[in-house]
């Protein structure tokens, strides 16, 4: 709650009373589910990995009511195999990264089944268009929560958006960017992968003008009281444009991520984990608000709702974007 009460307080200073009465009616209403990969992995913000417990790994799990999920990680092995101990033994950091790559790979088929990177494509193109036509030199495109790599390496491997176009991917997961290190390498792809924090990407941003910074499936992952932050940040860095894409929840939305999880994926955790990022994602409505007040008048926002009754599945990711106010309008 005491991020609701942030967002409320932020908003009651600069913004009408109706808005903001919706969205601190709905964060009360939804508590905070968690995804089974988000307890696993614990860093230093450099990145260096941290141990993780079993019994606080499971026990923010139960703690939400996610007591399935919390079975899956009790069943997970520790350390040298030892049973108890200390808060339930340390993961077993092998078998955490078996789980961490299969699912991601998982992932990565799933997108593919979708055409997430397609639909990237073709809402980036006129976005990467504009920027090519205020100023010369190389547009950067810096991939936020990139994991292995996927979206960026299809990206950059088919030129989609076309001559000119530099790629960076950001993870703070460290086994994930040197999976996406070795996939670009064999595949012969020039994509630069960093380990870093999305909540502050400075580091893969020399030229903020000339930046265009996007994300797949990764909104929901910051949770909802970083999202102004995390969007004021954006603005404080003062790139060209932005544009994070998620999926749009909704009754039949949740009811076909269901299915295609149980029906594409094999890893419990990847069919828990995807169900769940349906639970946890935004509505167009909450993205703009969050997003308006991250980054004020400086950028014009656009996030389309879906609308038609029966998504396609490629409907479903859809994007919020964002354009620093003197290049114009989203186009
Ligand atoms: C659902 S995965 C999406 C991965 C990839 N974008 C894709 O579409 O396949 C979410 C990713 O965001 C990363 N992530 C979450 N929070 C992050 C943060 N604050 N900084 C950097 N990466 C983050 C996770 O490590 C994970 O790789």
């Amino acid at each position: 709650m005491a991020g609701s009460m942030l967002v409320w307080s932020v908003y009651a200073k600069g913004r009408k009373q109706s808005q903001p009465r919706a969205v601190v009616h709905h964060m009360a209403e939804q508590p905070d589910k968690l995804e089974i990969l988000d307890v696993l992995w614990a860093s230093e913000a450099d990145g260096t990995r941290l141990p993780v417990f079993r019994d606080d790994a499971a026990g923010r799990l139960r703690a939400s009511e996610q007591h399935r999920a919390a079975a899956l990680v009790d069943a997970l092995p520790t350390r040298g195999g030892a049973r108890g101990g200390v808060r339930g033994g340390v993961l077993d950091e092998a078998a955490v990264d078996d789980a961490f790559l299969a699912v991601h790979l998982e992932l990565a088929r799933l997108s593919e089944f979708v055409h997430v990177p397609q639909r990237m494509a073709q809402s980036l193109r006129p976005v990467v268009e504009r920027l090519r036509e205020s100023a010369e030199g190389p547009v950067r495109v810096v991939d936020l929560g990139c994991g292995i790599g996927y979206d960026t390496r299809i990206l950059a491997a088919t030129g989609a958006l076309g001559p000119g176009v530099e790629y960076v991917g950001l993870d703070f997961n460290a086994l994930l960017v040197d999976a996406a290190r070795r996939l670009a390498h064999l595949e012969d792809i020039d994509v630069r992968f960093l380990v870093g924090d999305a909540l502050d990407p400075e580091l893969s941003m020399e030229d903020p003008d000339r930046t265009l910074v996007v994300s797949s499936g990764v909104l929901h992952h910051l949770g909802r009281d970083n999202l102004a932050p995390f969007f004021a940040q954006t603005a404080r860095s003062g790139v060209a444009a932005f544009a994070h894409f998620d999926v749009d929840p909704g009754p039949w939305a949740n009811v076909g991520a269901w299915v295609l999880h149980q029906t594409r994926m094999r890893e419990p955790i990847s069919r828990h984990d995807g169900s769940m990022s349906m639970r946890r994602a935004f509505t167009a409505k909450e993205l703009l608000a969050h997003a308006s007040l991250g980054v004020g008048a400086a950028y014009d926002l656009r996030c389309d709702e879906v609308t038609n009754l029966y998504p396609r599945p490629e409907q479903i990711v859809r994007p919020i974007i964002g354009l620093r106010r003197d290049l114009g309008d989203v186009p």
